[in-house]
């Protein structure tokens, strides 16, 4: 009995002197970071406080340019400021300051790794913004507007290179401006949806008519081959949702009340992929399509002719019950299209944004700095399909037993 309690005590006192160790450490941690966060701070936030009047700047050009008539000689302003503090930024960036250092900053180390490419990037800027008050001094608003993209992609050259990226320091660039209509601002296309995703849509798109309308003609061996060919499309879409590029993944664009509302109230700023409203149409869907091929697999008749590959496995009530439901849900999964389809008119027409060729062509012209999509990793792909196939060969088979 005596000896246990020696043992606790012992392990009682290992685990205190250990905590206490670490505590230790931790202090001597925070003593590092607040020495190596001293020194430079200013010139940190110096630096930081340039940056975000050289956004001020583009962003004061970028809205002069939105309107129906420019004032140019504001743009020249502008630019000129912009050109100014451009050239600060030589004095901005003291050897030690970056975020590895233990400063609150978005520097990367690189900046100091690669002198050179930094010039450049900064030389750009320089460039970039001199150009501009040139073009506005000229008055051609059709140029001015060329230029912003030039200026843009140096602030982009420089951020893929130089700058920690962060969602949130992505956020708190210089908002991107939703497309308006006649805009002379020419940005570069970016990507936003990949071609799996693409492909999954518009086969969507297609099946759900041939569906209807091969259960019309009663072609039931064509419906049932569709019906099989939704159910791989859905299970991939499901499991792309989570392995897939940024904007098909469902944590990017699922999102909770909140934002929602803040979305629909102006406040939540949206710049690629689905919008939170949207998120809720690609979910309805989803759902829909899910719950009428599940039904039509257990759907039919065997002496009917027509069966679903899981009618066998339930009786004969239950696949009643199921045939009519997956009849009349047929009008559900037409409202949620009917409903898809209408926001994508309304979206065009009114905001000018044109869902329709986004999903077409993957890419999208967007204002302003913005974060692409991420390319397909092939071999997730590759996973997802297998997946998809293999559980959908299995199925129409009548799932019979693995072994
Ligand atoms: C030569 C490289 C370079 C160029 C060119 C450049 N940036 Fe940056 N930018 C940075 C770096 C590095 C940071 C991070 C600074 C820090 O956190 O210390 C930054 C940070 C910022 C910030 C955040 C400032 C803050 O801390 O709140 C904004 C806004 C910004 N840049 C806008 C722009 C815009 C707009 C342009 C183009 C007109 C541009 N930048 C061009 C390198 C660059």
């Amino acid at each position: 009995m005596a000896y246990k309690q020696v043992i606790l005590g012992a392990a009682v006192a290992a685990f205190t002197f250990s905590l206490a160790a670490c505590g230790g450490e931790a202090a001597t941690e925070v003593e590092a970071a607040a020495v190596a966060a001293g020194p430079e701070t200013a010139v940190v936030e110096e630096r930081q406080a340039n940056f975000k009047a050289i956004g001020k700047s583009f962003k004061a050009i970028r809205t002069q340019l939105e309107g129906s008539s420019p004032d140019t000689s504001a743009i020249a302003a502008a630019a000129t400021d912009m050109n100014a503090y451009a050239m600060l930024l030589d004095d901005h960036f003291p050897e030690g300051t970056s975020v590895d250092d233990g400063y609150d900053t978005e520097a990367l180390a690189a900046i100091w790794d690669k002198p050179d490419d930094f010039t450049d990037a900064k030389a750009r800027l320089v460039d970039a913004s001199a150009q501009m008050i040139t073009l506005a001094e000229g008055g051609d608003v059709a140029a001015i507007g060329d230029q912003v993209g030039a200026v843009g992609g140096s602030c982009k050259n420089c951020h893929d290179n130089f700058r920690l990226d962060t969602d949130y320091a992505r956020l708190s660039d210089p908002e991107p401006a939703p497309p308006t209509p006649g805009s002379l601002v020419s940005d570069p296309a970016v990507r936003v949806w990949d071609l799996p995703l693409r492909l999954t849509h518009w086969s969507f798109a297609l099946l759900v008519p041939a569906l209807w309308w091969s259960a019309e003609n009663s072609e039931w061996a064509l419906h049932k081959r569709f019906g099989v060919a939704l159910l791989g499309l859905l299970v991939f879409r499901i499991l792309w949702g989570f392995l897939g590029t940024r904007t098909a993944r469902f944590s990017s664009f699922v999102k909770g009340p909140a934002t929602i509302w803040g979305y629909l109230t102006g406040k939540v700023a949206h710049t690629i992929g689905h919008n939170p409203v949207g998120a809720l149409s690609v979910l309805g869907l989803l759902t829909v399509m899910l719950v009428q091929v599940g039904a039509g697999l257990f759907a039919g008749d065997p002496y009917d002719g027509a069966t679903g590959p899981l009618n066998p496995l339930v009786g004969v009530a239950t696949a009643d019950t199921l045939t009519q439901w997956h009849e009349w849900f047929y009008w559900v999964v037409l409202g949620f299209v009917a409903l898809h389809l209408s926001a994508i008119a309304l979206y065009g027409i009114f905001k000018q944004n044109d869902l329709v060729s986004a999903m077409l062509s993957g890419t999208k012209t967007v204002k302003g700095e913005v974060e692409e999509n991420d390319r397909v990793m092939w071999l997730r792909f590759v996973l997802c399909s297998g997946v998809a196939v293999g559980l959908a060969l299995w199925i129409a088979n009548g799932a019979p037993p693995l072994s």
